[in-house]
């Protein structure tokens, strides 16, 4: 057995890590897909501990439970066998028991698993609050809601002991059970041997020997029902999972791989969150012609962000389409669409890593020129000296140890480090000061002088300049044109404009 059990372990082990790594590669290859709509709607603890816990109970089961199961197997059918040869009496006798050893655990596993089921939620529900906390702890010490985070979080960790306090007294009875079983097999085996060995028609010296051994054939199949725990933990994992493997994936890829032309149109385009019941985008129509510049302005929540979103496809609308040199953008490979657009975001997630990864994330295969250029124009040079080494400083978890504007600047540096025929700015320049945002904004302008560029901006002097300008309002576009053109309208952008005039723009919704 000690052999058996080696080299099944072995193999299970190696089995068992390469369905691991797959089966993580496979999720995460999912999650890249459902990204980023999916992502919005689950709690970011969830899915690490998806991507991590639930993977690994699932390797474990493989690993410790599938070859033990066959070993369970094995072992009793050959100790059937022997005690067959050896009077079949003793093998009628023992089968009943080892028949229950082997069905209780299937009968006591409905609430095993329930509890299994229940105790990963749990766990996850934790690590997600944990996650929550962590990455909201300016906000937790600002706020003052230490105390509550806390007690939050030991209401959880209290609901999770109970759950898992059931589960494991559940455990215990079953194994008290398989060990009254097993003793109660061997007494039968003895006396059904004792009266064999006294009808004379078998050898009293081996009687012991084959007690020890039927007894030894229960200790297989009670092992089964130990790891019972990992069984209901593991079904728990793999629902998980799979529910994420069944989601439906929105954003597809299509067949066109080559951009022609980059003009853009947005034609009756229609969208809504899935959860909110307002339209954030409705009817919205305009176009962007090669080469121009076109900038959308309005209120906070009309829009603007969403727009461009929808021309990143991160979305698709629901209604309308949005397209690019004349296709659909549902027709592109999503690889090839997304090499033609830059984005600097809203808000810009740094990596923790160096500066210089990045900013290689928008081209890896960037020379140390272009980087230096790109760090030029992004305005970042002056900063990059300060650092005792350079680009090759760390950033911390989500750029921590940088300023808002020092982030959005390497944002500005990747999209220039990309150098994509189009160019979509959402707020870029907002986090600089007016030293900084008139440099980077010189380089910026340059930089979208020959490309079809997309400008959302609050502060109205960053969209003068552009070809056309787009004024949206709840979802809608309210009017386009120049800004001459607007001004003389006397529209709502001749309002928004005398209000950040005035001064007020800057206390309400800052136009
Ligand atoms: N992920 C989301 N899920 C649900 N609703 C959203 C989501 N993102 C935005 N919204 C809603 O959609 C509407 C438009 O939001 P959007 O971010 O496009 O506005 P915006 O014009 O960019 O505003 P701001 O100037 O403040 O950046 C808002 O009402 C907002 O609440
Ligand atoms: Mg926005």
């Amino acid at each position: 057995t000690a052999i058996l059990h080696w080299a099944e372990s072995w193999v299970s082990h190696d089995v068992a890590f390469r369905l691991l790594a797959e089966m993580r590669v496979a999720l995460f290859r999912k999650l890249d897909q459902l990204a980023p709509a999916y992502l919005v709607r689950r709690r970011t603890g969830d899915l690490v501990s998806m991507a991590t816990q639930d993977v690994e109970t699932v390797e474990y089961f493989f690993a410790h439970i599938v070859a033990p199961a066959f070993v369970a197997i094995a072992v009793p059918v050959g100790v059937l066998v022997i005690l067959g040869v050896y009077g079949w009496p003793l093998a009628v006798s023992a089968l009943p028991f080892l028949a229950v050893t082997a069905v209780s655990p299937l009968v006591a596993r409905g609430r095993v698993d329930r509890l299994g089921s229940r105790s990963r939620e749990k766990l996850a529900e934790m690590n997600s609050h944990c996650i929550d906390t962590m990455q909201g702890l300016h906000e937790v010490v600002a706020y003052n809601m230490g105390r509550h985070r806390r007690s939050e979080f030991m209401e959880m960790a209290n609901h999770y002991a109970e759950v898992r306090v059931p589960f494991f007294r559940e455990l215990t009875l079953q194994k008290i059970y398989m060990e009254l079983v097993t003793g109660l097999g061997g007494l039968i085996v003895a006396i059904v041997g004792s009266s064999l060995v006294l009808s004379g028609s078998l050898d009293a010296g081996l009687l012991p020997l084959l007690t020890l051994l039927t007894m030894s054939a229960f200790l297989p199949i009670s092992e089964i029902s130990t790891v019972g725990r990992l069984l209901a933990d593991t079904i728990g994992s793999t629902r998980r999972i799979y529910a994420v493997q069944l989601e439906p994936v929105l954003i597809t890829d299509g067949e066109v791989d080559e951009v022609k032309r980059t003009v853009i149109g947005l034609d009756r385009v229609e969208f809504s969150y899935d959860f909110t019941a307002s339209r954030a985008l409705d009817d919205v129509m305009f176009a962007i012609e090669q080469g121009r510049t076109v900038a959308l302005v309005g209120p906070s929540g009309s829009g603007k962000t969403t727009t461009a979103h929808l021309i990143m496809r991160f979305w698709d609308p629901q209604a309308g389409e949005v397209d690019l040199g004349g296709q659909d953008l549902r027709d592109y490979v999503l690889s090839d669409l997304r090499e033609n657009l830059a984005l600097v975001a809203q808000d810009t997630y740094l990596f923790n890593t160096t500066l210089r990864e990045n900013l290689l994330i928008a081209r890896p295969d960037a020379s140390e020129d272009q980087i230096s250029a790109a760090v030029e124009s992004a305005g970042l040079s002056g900063f990059v000296e300060t650092l005792p080494e350079g680009l090759n400083t760390v950033v911390g978890e989500r750029g921590a140890q940088l300023s808002g504007g020092q982030r959005q600047r390497i944002a500005i540096g990747r999209a220039f480090l990309k150098d994509a025929p189009i160019l979509v700015l959402d707020e870029a320049t907002s986090h600089l000061d007016a030293v900084n945002e008139q440099m980077v904004r010189g380089a910026l302008d340059r930089l979208a002088s020959d490309r079809t560029t997309l400008v959302i901006a609050h502060r109205l002097s960053t969209v003068m300049t552009a070809d056309v300008i787009v004024v949206m309002d709840r979802g809608r576009v309210m009017e386009s044109g120049t800004h001459t053109e607007l001004l003389e309208r006397g529209g709502l952008y001749a309002q928004l404009v005398s209000h950040q005039l005035s001064g007020a723009g800057r206390a309400e919704g800052r136009a």
